[in-house]
C-alpha cells in the first residue's frame, strides 16, 4: 500500500512544477515554495508561470483537491525536500549555484531536524562537498535525484520515468534513503542508487551525450549542403544501425534550452579543473555554435539587395515550450542584429522572455506581421502551425518570397510551386 507523504519542493520552474504536480497526482500533499513573488501570485492565483502542455489542467485539478499549497517559504511538518531551483551557466559557462545556495540555506533547520533533502536541481559533478556545507553538516540524509524530463512533456516523463538516479553518500541513513526511494521510485522502471558524483555525473553525461549526437547531426547536415546530399536520407541509414539508433538525429542550426548546453559546459569545465583536455564536449559546444553561424551567414547571403528586414519565425528553443533559454533563434537573430540587419520575431508562446534575452529584436504579435514586408523569412522553431499558414498570399507581402528554413518544417516542393526562392537545412541549395 502506498503511503501518502507531505512534500516540500523548492521552486517552481520546470522541474519543481512537474515534480509537485506529478506527486500530487499520486496522492502526495505538496508544499510548493517559490521566492518570486510574480510566481507565486500567479500560482496562488491557480495559474502557471510557464507554457507546458497538460500542466494547466493538472495543477487546476491539484488546487481543487487542495493538494498543492503554494508558499513563500518552507514550513515545518514535511516528510522530504526537493530542490528544485535552476542552476543556470554564466558567459563563461561556468554554474551558477546561487539558487541552489540560497535553496539549501533556507530549509537548513529543517534538514537538521532530520527531514531528508534531496536535490533535484542539475549540479556539476563533484558539488557534494559544498551542498553539505550549504546545509550546515548532515550529509546522512542528503541525496541527489536528476531528473530526466523533456520540456513539453514534462509531466509524462515525471509519471513514466526511463530511470530514477539516486545519488547518496557513503553515509546514506538507511531509512531517510528508503524514503526517498518510496516516494521518488513508483513505477518499476529500473532504480540506481549511486555515488553523489555519480548521480551527477549521469545526469551531465546523458545531456552532452544527446548534445554530441545534434552536434554530429547538424555537421553531418552542413557537409550534405556542401555536397548536394539530402541529410535525412543519411541519418535515415545511419539510424537504422540498432547501436545507433534514429532518435535524436532531427538535423537544425543547434541546439539549446536549459539542459543540454549547460551539462556540456559543466562537463568540460569539471574535466578542465582536473587537468583533462574534454576534447569532445568541448569540440561539440564549439561545434553548435558554428551552426547558429553558419544558418546567420546563409540568411545573409539570401538577403535582396533592396531589403534589410528579416522575419525569424519561432523563438523558443523548441516546439512546446515557451523557453528561449540558449534558443539557437535568438542568438542567430543577435548575430543578424549586429550585422546590420533588422529582425522581427515571432513566436506563439516565447514572445516575452525573447525581448529581455535580444534587446534589439521587434516582436511582432502575428506571423503575417513579422512576414510582411520582410526579405527574408527565417524558421527559427519547429512549431506545427507555421506550416498551416497562408503561405500563397504571404508572398504578396513579403519584399521578396525567399524563405530558409532551419528546423526542415516546410515542403520545399509546395513552396517552390507558390513561387518562393526556399531553401532548408542539409538539403541540396536550389541555384536560380
Ligand atoms: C533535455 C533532455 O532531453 C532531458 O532528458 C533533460 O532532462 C533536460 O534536457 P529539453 O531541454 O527539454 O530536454 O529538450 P530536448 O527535447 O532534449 O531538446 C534539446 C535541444 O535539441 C532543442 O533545441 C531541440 O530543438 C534540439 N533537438 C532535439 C534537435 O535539434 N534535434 C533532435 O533530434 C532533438
Amino acid at each position: 500500500m502506498q503511503q501518502f507523504r507531505r512534500v516540500s519542493v523548492i521552486g517552481a520552474g520546470y522541474v519543481g512544477l512537474a515534480t509537485a504536480v506529478g506527486l500530487a497526482a499520486r496522492g502526495h500533499d505538496v508544499d510548493l515554495v517559490e521566492t518570486r513573488t510574480d510566481r507565486l501570485e500567479m500560482l496562488r492565483a491557480g495559474s502557471l508561470p510557464i507554457h507546458e502542455p497538460g500542466m494547466a489542467a493538472a495543477y487546476a485539478d491539484t488546487q481543487t483537491k487542495s493538494r498543492i499549497h503554494p508558499m513563500a517559504s518552507p514550513a515545518p511538518g514535511s516528510d522530504l525536500l526537493l530542490v528544485c531551483v535552476g542552476t543556470p551557466i554564466d558567459e563563461e559557462g561556468r554554474s551558477d549555484l546561487r539558487q541552489v545556495e540560497g535553496a539549501l540555506r533556507s530549509v537548513a533547520d529543517l534538514a537538521a531536524s532530520g527531514t531528508p533533502v534531496v536535490i533535484k536541481s542539475t549540479l556539476p559533478a563533484g558539488s557534494g562537498e559544498t551542498i553539505v556545507m550549504w546545509l550546515r553538516g548532515d550529509s546522512s540524509r542528503v541525496f541527489a535525484n536528476p531528473e530526466f524530463l523533456r520540456q513539453g512533456h514534462a509531466i509524462e516523463d515525471f509519471l513514466k520515468p526511463t530511470r530514477v538516479v539516486i545519488g547518496a553518500f557513503p553515509d546514506a541513513d538507511p531509512d531517510a534513503l528508503a524514503l526517498v526511494e518510496e516516494v521518488l521510485h513508483f513505477t518499476d522502471c529500473q532504480l540506481l542508487v549511486v555515488g553523489m558524483a555519480e548521480a551527477d555525473l549521469i545526469k551531465n553525461g546523458a545531456n552532452a551525450f544527446l548534445a554530441l549526437k545534434l552536434s554530429f547531426t547538424n555537421e553531418l547536415s552542413v557537409l550534405c549542403e556542401a555536397l548536394n546530399a539530402d541529410v535525412m536520407k543519411v541519418v535515415e541509414g545511419i539510424g537504422l544501425d540498432e547501436r545507433i539508433g534514429s532518435q535524436f538525429m532531427q538535423p537544425s542550426f543547434g541546439f539549446g534550452g536549459s539542459c543540454l548546453p549547460k551539462d556540456l559546459c559543466a562537463l568540460t569545465n569539471v574535466g578542465k579543473s582536473f587537468g583533462l583536455a574534454m576534447h569532445v564536449t568541448a569540440a561539440a559546444s564549439e561545434a553548435n555554435a558554428d551552426h547558429q553561424q553558419h544558418f546567420a551567414d546563409r540568411i545573409v547571403g539570401l538577403m535582396p539587395p533592396h531589403s534589410r528586414r528579416v522575419a525569424i519565425l519561432g523563438l523558443a528553443f523548441k516546439a512546446g515550450t515557451d523557453d528561449v533559454r540558449s534558443s539557437p533563434a535568438l542568438r542567430v537573430a543577435k548575430i543578424l542584429i549586429a550585422r546590420g540587419l533588422e529582425v522581427v520575431g515571432f513566436d506563439p508562446h516565447a514572445a516575452a522572455d525573447a525581448n529581455r534575452e535580444v534587446p534589439g529584436l521587434s516582436l511582432a504579435n502575428s506571423a503575417q506581421s513579422a512576414i510582411a514586408g520582410a526579405g527574408v523569412v527565417a524558421i527559427g522553431t519547429e512549431w506545427p502551425e507555421f506550416r498551416d499558414l497562408d503561405w500563397a498570399s504571404l508572398a504578396k507581402t513579403m519584399a521578396a518570397p525567399i524563405i530558409i528554413d532551419g528546423r526542415r518544417l516546410l515542403d520545399g516542393e509546395r513552396m517552390r510551386a507558390l513561387g518562393y526562392h526556399f531553401e532548408t537545412i542539409g538539403a541540396p541549395i536550389p541555384r536560380n
